[in-house]
């Protein structure tokens, strides 16, 4: 078991930006897998699910835990809002580390994406309606692989950190 802290949650729950301030906090660096498989790729995550698919990508997310499995300790790992789907999963995080569960409204979550153009999956006509109903699936999933949950809906950065850390 490593010793890690790993930030789960659903896109736009401030994964990245909380992991961000986290890891100055706790002066440890910080990770983020959808950057470190861009990186072994050279390519987009939005290219990734064009070209590869899906599929390809949640497998990638896989081999990214065990290779941080491998190569990681004492840091803050801020992964993408579907690899806790995969129950493949589960364990290596479980490995990997704390996992904090980063609980958003869809709300929240719409108002922060509603421009956004790098998440594949919210690209649809209504994107609020796709928002309800991955969170809908993703929520219990997101709770069950859970160490700690911390709503930050209407929190500051500073109340977050303060209480993960
Ligand atoms: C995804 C979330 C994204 C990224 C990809 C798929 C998802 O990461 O991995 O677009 O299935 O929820 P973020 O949660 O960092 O946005």
């Amino acid at each position: 078991m490593k010793n890690n802290i790993i930030l789960i949650g659903f896109m736009g729950s401030g994964k990245t930006s909380v992991g961000i301030r986290l890891s100055y906090f706790l002066k440890q660096t910080m990770i983020d897998t959808d950057k470190w498989i861009e990186r072994c790729q050279q390519m987009s995550v939005s290219d990734l699910f064009a070209l590869k698919g899906e599929e390809a990508f949640r497998a990638m997310e896989t081999d990214c835990l065990k290779e941080l499995i491998r190569t990681v300790d004492q840091q803050i790992i801020s992964v993408g809002g579907g690899l806790p789907m995969r129950e493949e999963n589960h364990g290596l995080l479980k490995i990997l580390g704390k996992v904090v569960y980063l609980r958003v409204t869809p709300e929240v979550v719409y108002k922060r994406l509603k421009s956004d153009t790098t998440r594949p999956l919210l690209q649809v006509e209504n994107p609020m309606e796709r928002i309800r109903e991955l969170l809908g699936v993703r929520a219990p999933v997101y709770e069950a692989c859970a160490d700690v949950v911390v709503d930050v809906s209407d929190k500051t950065f500073e109340q977050i950190i303060k209480e993960i850390a």
